[in-house]
């Protein structure tokens, strides 16, 4: 592997962590999580993060966290769903590593979202919040070096993917 880290992105539900462990075993790399990277340092759950100081706060200590597990080599880096909202956190994920998109129809991603309900973003009436997300960030994740669909796919299918794109 010629790239220096590779870097997940990808709407919630994508399978983001899934993928990034596995992939990590594969190569032998470390996988970083940056949302459990935050959350550790900080001894708190982003869902208590978002709570008591905002989005805004929570967008960035994203960055800066980014920022710090960037600038280390030889990572899977598994990044929140929003990260990509900020130009400068694509910038340092383009700058730092290969970029891997991860896409699922909004099903899957309903699907998978509805096993962790404590998600800040998609309080409320579930389904609706997930399309008017979806919408919103509708081409957020094209700036990647690759996009790959992983509805029909199983992880390894998607790590082998991920591995013949990089080289
Ligand atoms: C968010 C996605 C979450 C987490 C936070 C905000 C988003 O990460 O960073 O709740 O804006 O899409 P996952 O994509 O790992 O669920």
């Amino acid at each position: 592997m010629t790239t220096s880290n590779l870097v997940l992105v990808g709407f919630m539900g994508t399978g983001k962590s899934t993928v990034g462990k596995k992939l990590a075993e594969r190569l032998g790399w470390k996988f970083q999580d940056s949302d459990a990277v935050l959350e550790d340092e900080l001894q708190t759950s982003i869902a208590d993060l978002f709570r008591q100081h905002g989005e805004a706060h929570f967008r960035s200590l994203e960055s800066k966290t980014l920022e710090s597990l960037l600038a280390q080599r030889g990572q899977i880096v598994a990044t929140g769903g929003g990260a990509v909202l900020a130009e400068e956190n694509r910038a340092c994920m383009l700058r730092n590593g290969f970029v891997v998109a991860l896409k699922a129809s909004p099903e899957t991603i309903i699907h998978r979202v509805s096993a962790d309900i404590n998600r800040p973003l998609l309080q409320g009436n579930l389904e609706e919040r997930v399309h008017t997300l979806l919408e919103q960030r509708k081409s957020a994740y094209d700036f990647a070096h690759t996009v790959i669909d992983t509805t029909e796919l199983t992880t390894d299918q998607i790590v082998d993917l991920i591995i013949q794109q990089a080289n």
